[in-house]
């Protein structure tokens, strides 16, 4: 089994990212816009990471012109023999002369197997092994996912509401709550409960509250974990974990956020222009890009 791996992550949780699988003993070698390079000690487990894809080979990267993008994919392929059909999903940071789909049509031209272009929107059929190649200014990078289905994407995950948080989102939100054994966190507007059962995934020593004005909400989120506590009362949590809804406008915000009650930590991922109500001081902030949104994760504690 290849030892390095491409592990991609959301805009802004790169660090958080590389954090988690630190601690988990691995080496990151490198960390670029939505991307580690990882030297994997064994399996990685990650809840933080989009996807993950082993490397099959790297080249420098080939700069801006299709010239030299024709010569470095020659060279990225050169021992890749797929033995099934195949569709590619490229990247790439700064200005280039050429498209994602000119990259990936490149690459797929080569292999000597059938190749489905993204390029229409299609998506590809099931058994089609998806490689990933990305260019990050210092590098041309060729990966091979081995597992079937993307990391983001969650068994546990049967229904959604709209504005359904990111798995990887909430798990790096959960991860921000310093979440101990017996502690009881509470989501205010839990909506299918991905911040909760995320959570539950880290911890699952502390007991978990969700609550949502709409019923709907309600019964996603228990289709999804019919263990944890839905539409209860907060108690006296020792951590809320909350994602308001981002197109409420102030002070609508504010006056949702003063119904919360205290607690010891407060971790809410916000809209632009949303804030929390003065009860809580801010000690940590990390924007990120979601659904091609500005937010932010904020982490707060009541008082000073
Ligand atoms: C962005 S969604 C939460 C999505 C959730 N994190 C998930 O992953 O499914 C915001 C939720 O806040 C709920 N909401 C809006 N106003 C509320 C209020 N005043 N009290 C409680 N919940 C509210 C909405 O019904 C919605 O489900």
């Amino acid at each position: 089994m290849p030892s390095e791996f491409l592990v991609r992550t959301v805009t802004g949780l790169e660090d958080l990212t590389a954090a988690e699988i630190t601690e988990a003993g691995h080496r990151v070698v490198d960390v670029t816009k939505r991307q580690l390079v990882v030297e994997a000690a064994g399996p990685i487990v990650t809840r933080l990471a989009d996807d993950l894809f082993a490397v099959h080979a790297s080249v420098p990267d080939p700069g801006r012109t299709k010239a030299g993008l024709w010569q470095a994919v020659a060279r990225l392929t050169a021992h890749l023999a797929p033995d099934s059909p195949i569709s590619v999903t490229a990247s790439f940071t700064g200005a280039r002369n050429f498209s994602r789909y000119d990259i990936e049509d490149a690459v797929g031209a080569r292999l000597g197997v059938p190749y489905f272009s993204r390029r229409h929107g299609a998506p590809p059929p099931p058994g089609t092994a998806d490689l990933r190649v990305t260019l990050d200014g210092k590098a041309m990078w060729l990966g091979v996912r081995p597992h079937a289905v993307p990391l983001h994407r969650r068994a546990w995950r049967k229904a959604t509401v709209v504005g359904s948080l990111h798995p990887p989102v909430a798990a790096a939100m959960a991860r921000l709550a310093d979440i101990r054994p017996g502690h009881v966190v509470f989501d205010p507007c839990c909506g299918a409960g991905t911040l909760l059962i995320e959570a539950k995934h880290l911890e699952p020593g502390a007991s978990y509250r969700g609550d949502d004005i709409d019923p709907v909400a309600i019964r996603a989120a228990r289709l999804n974990d019919p263990a944890i506590a839905w539409r209860t009362g907060a108690g006296k949590p020792d951590r809320i974990l909350a994602n308001p809804p981002w197109g409420v406008r102030l002070p609508v915000a504010e006056d949702l956020s003063k119904r919360w009650p205290e607690a010891g930590r407060l971790v809410a991922i916000l809209g632009e222009g949303q804030r929390l109500d003065r009860r809580w001081t801010t000690v940590g902030e990390y924007p990120l890009s979601v659904a091609g949104r500005r937010v932010r994760i904020v982490v707060a504690l009541i008082g000073k």
